[in-house]
């Protein structure tokens, strides 16, 4: 599995997308340690508060079927857009050193390790 197959899957994912609110898709492919990929896709709903974004949806999958290493994963929007907060702290609770691929439309990706956009994260280790 390499990048460009990873930012494929992201990209396949966002078409499943239910955002009727925002109408911004998101798709993510999250790689594990074992070499699955879950992939994943933002859920919105009329209680707009209630919406899932598609990186929590991917690892909410891995992790409920038993995965809890990750190596990297590919997020595609129209623009490229970086995660929000919430998803780095849930990614960063599993792999603070995630490779996070974003892709736009265009198939222009940035890479950056979690850690770049979450420094100095709270984390397991902090309450110990
Ligand atoms: N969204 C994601 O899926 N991931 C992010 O990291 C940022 C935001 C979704 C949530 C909502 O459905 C839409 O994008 C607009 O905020």
């Amino acid at each position: 599995m390499d990048d460009q197959e990873l930012v494929a899957l992201a990209q396949a994912a966002r078409g499943k997308a239910y955002a009727p609110y925002s109408h911004y898709d998101v798709g993510a492919a999250l790689l594990t340690a074992s070499g699955q990929v879950f992939t994943g896709c933002n859920v919105e709903n009329a209680a707009y508060p209630m919406a899932i974004c598609a990186e929590r949806t991917a690892i909410v999958k891995a992790v409920s079927e038993g995965q809890r290493e990750f190596i990297a994963i590919a997020i595609a929007t129209r623009d490229g857009g970086s995660p929000c907060g919430a998803c780095r702290q849930v990614m960063s609770e599993f792999a603070p050193h995630l490779r996070v691929l974003l892709a736009d439309d265009a198939g222009h990706v940035r890479q950056f390790a979690l850690d770049q956009l979450l420094p100095e994260s709270f984390g397991p280790e902090s309450l110990k």
